[in-house]
């Protein structure tokens, strides 16, 4: 069995790779990622040492290259994580989030035809849903629940959703889509919350808390999405879509004062809030884990307790990002926000 991961540079693709490498030792693992801002090497410098997995760098959106690589690597699965990935850059920026996560899904869609592959997985995420209120703790995302998105990184990710129903329907690409809420865990880029709360800590830096840090999101170990996933490319019904989710909401403050408590320190700057900011996030994931059996494992006070160590014992990870191009988008993104 080969299969193609894109985006496995990244966050949750780069966990992915070595969730795959690691439960399906007879499985080759094929690589594409463009190496953007978001995508390191670094991450997948033990898998590069495995005889089974190969790395190309390669852009989803420059069809030829993709169509020259699954004609000469003819894979069985593809599962699709390359994207543009922050919500913030994308209200500074939304084209390029329009090209790679719309563009590159119909280019990687087109050749999974061409080439027969068995089964494309989307990597989609919960924010397709737009936001739940804070005072109806009642409600959940489910799989029905309307699409009605809210910032151009949602969009354009509910985007390709449809495109992938549509191909699914149309010519009959075996398929399937998986939402999921707030990852995290190891490898997770300094621009997000929780890696920017934990090295800005580190670092001595004030802790930015958009508006008053009541938004809500649903937070889950980033190997327990990986687990969901091969659960559904082996066995998930072609044409479904799965919600997966931790069913472990916290607010943001929750999230920063629960890491000062860990860490020791730290000191909470309010700042201004996102444009368009979704309020809530809570995933009902009663589908996949009663159809499919999958089980999160991981605790919340476990998975940040690992994560937090991974930072400390990976400085070296984080610094060779935050020291280069970075520290310029940090100083735009935050500076201007007072
Ligand atoms: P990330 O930003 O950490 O990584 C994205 C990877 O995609 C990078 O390695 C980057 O180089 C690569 N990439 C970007 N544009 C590309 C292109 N044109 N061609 C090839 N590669 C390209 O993102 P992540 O957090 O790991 O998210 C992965 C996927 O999971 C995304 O599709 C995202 O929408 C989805 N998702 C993320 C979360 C989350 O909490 N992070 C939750 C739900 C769903
Ligand atoms: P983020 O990690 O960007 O994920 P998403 O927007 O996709 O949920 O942000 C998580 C939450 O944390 C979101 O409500 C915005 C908030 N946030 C801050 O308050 N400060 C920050 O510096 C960042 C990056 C996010």
């Amino acid at each position: 069995m080969k299969i193609f991961v894109t985006g496995g540079a990244g966050f949750i693709g780069g966990n992915f790779v070595y969730y795959m490498l690691k439960t399906h030792p007879d499985y080759d693992i094929v690589c594409l990622d463009a190496l953007t801002y978001a995508g390191n090497l670094e991450t997948l410098s033990d898998a590069l040492e495995n005889p089974r997995f190969t790395f190309v760098k390669i852009d989803i959106t420059d069809r030829q290259a993709v169509f020259s690589l699954f004609d000469k690597e003819r894979p069985d699965i593809v599962v699709n994580f390359a994207a543009e990935s922050h919500v913030d850059r994308s209200i500074l920026n939304p084209e390029i989030f329009l090209k790679t996560n719309i563009l590159g899904t119909q280019a990687l869609m087109d050749a999974c035809k061409e080439y027969g592959v068995k089964r494309y997985h989307q990597v989609s995420t919960d924010e397709v849903y737009g936001d739940l209120p804070l005072d109806r703790p009642d409600l959940l995302f489910t799989e029905t629940t309307p699409i009605l998105t809210s910032s151009p990184y949602s969009a354009s990710k509910a985007s390709a959703d449809l495109l992938v129903q549509a191909y699914c329907r149309t010519y009959g690409l075996p398929a399937t889509i998986s939402r999921c809420s707030n990852n995290y865990g190891p490898y997770h880029f300094p621009e997000k919350l929780i890696p920017l709360m934990i090295i800005n800590i580190l670092k001595g830096k004030p802790l930015p808390v958009y508006g008053d840090g009541k938004n809500v999101r649903d937070w889950l170990y980033v190997e327990d999405h990986c687990s969901a996933i091969d659960l559904i490319i082996h066995n998930g019904s072609i044409g479904e879509i799965y919600n997966i989710g931790g069913n472990n909401e916290r607010s943001n403050l929750q999230i920063v004062e629960l890491l000062i408590k860990t860490l020791g320190k730290g000191e909470i700057k309010f700042v201004r809030d996102r444009a368009g900011h979704d309020l809530r996030y809570a995933i009902d994931s009663t589908k996949i884990k009663t159809q499919l059996g999958w089980v999160p494992e991981t605790r919340f006070e476990d998975g940040i307790r690992k994560t937090v160590d991974w930072y400390l014992d990976n400085r070296s990870w984080w610094e060779n990002i935050v020291s280069g191009e970075y520290t310029n988008y940090y100083r735009k993104m935050y500076e201007e926000r007072g």
